[in-house]
């Protein structure tokens, strides 16, 4: 049987983290985005999380050679189509998702699956726009998605269950750990987080507290790992907005609308970590755990 090969369409936030899981999990992984200088980024990004895991002792760095060796960059669709599967990790836009889709199915093989790393947008949505809608499926990676075991699993309304289990199986082959959960905007963690986040944002603009002292109070108080203020900035705050516009836009949940200070911060190009200027500030735009 020949190895496993894998593209990661969008090598932003998401995609540079799933690309790693991927060829650490020994796929062949295929880098695809539409700027040359991202995947350049991208490809430098996961070299330096793997020289960390060296140093942590946790890879030895003929490992890391091979893992890198896997590894390849793509602008041109017809470069990944015989891959088995594509990850989807663009932008939180169902017009920019869709077309992407579309591209990639008028060149990938027909045994190709497709699957989309939305936090929010309707599997089921993307999938009637792909032209694969039997074999598309949800795969929501977490943040930061090469420390993270966690992915949330949807079948869209024609996803079959072979492309289901297949889809899984590799899921599991990487070493991750698949949950099942409905098609429906959130999933499960965005349910929560979403309107978390957005509520830590309001006690800023509100100026109740310095976002360090937020992320002071949630950790020590309810033992998160990371406060909101510096998840923000891990997630990136434009995806903050698109988040809230799709989850939003969908449930009307009050708490899901995007604050003005969030719209503010992202027009002055204050973005988190990748900008290494959000609510807190960063002396580089290393990848999270490098
Ligand atoms: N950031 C998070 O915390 C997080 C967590 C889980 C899931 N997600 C989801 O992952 C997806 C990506 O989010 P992100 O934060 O990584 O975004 P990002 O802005 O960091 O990266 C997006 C990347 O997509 C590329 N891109 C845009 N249009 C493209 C196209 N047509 N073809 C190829 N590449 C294209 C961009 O050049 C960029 O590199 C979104 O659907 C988001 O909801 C994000």
């Amino acid at each position: 049987m020949s190895k496993l090969s894998i593209c990661v369409a969008g090598c932003g936030t998401m995609g540079t983290g799933i690309a790693i899981v991927a060829a650490r999990g020994g796929a062949n992984t295929v880098l695809f985005d539409v700027a040359r200088d991202r995947l350049e980024a991208a490809r430098q990004q996961m070299a330096n999380f793997f020289e960390k895991s060296v140093a942590r002792g946790k890879l030895a760095p003929e490992q890391v050679e091979e893992i890198m060796g896997r590894v390849s960059l793509a602008t041109d669709p017809a470069e990944v189509s015989d891959c088995d599967l594509v990850i989807e990790a663009v932008f939180e836009d169902l017009k920019v998702k869709g077309a992407l889709f579309q591209r990639l199915n008028e060149h990938c093989s027909p045994s190709t699956l497709f699957a989309s790393n939305t936090s929010t947008l309707s599997i089921t949505e993307i999938a009637a726009v792909s032209g694969r809608p039997d074999r598309f499926v949800g795969m929501h990676f977490c943040l930061p998605a090469q420390l993270m075991k966690l992915v949330e699993m949807s079948p869209g309304l024609e996803t079959t269950d072979e492309t289901f289990d297949r889809a899984w199986s590799i899921c599991e082959g990487l070493g991750q750990q698949p949950v099942k959960t409905l098609d429906q905007p959130g999933f499960i963690l965005n349910c929560f987080l979403v309107p978390f986040n957005n509520d830590a944002i309001r006690l800023v603009e509100q100026g109740v507290a310095e976002p360090a002292e937020i992320d002071k109070a949630i950790k020590g108080a309810l033992g998160y790992a990371m406060g909101p203020m510096e998840l923000l900035d891990l997630v990136g705050l434009d995806t903050q907005v698109l988040l809230c516009e799709a989850l939003h836009g969908v449930t009307h949940e009050p708490r899901a609308a995007c604050p003005p200070l969030l719209r503010r911060m992202v027009a002055a190009k204050r973005l988190g970590r990748k900008t290494q200027r959000g609510f807190l500030e960063y002396d580089s735009n290393k990848i999270y755990g490098s």
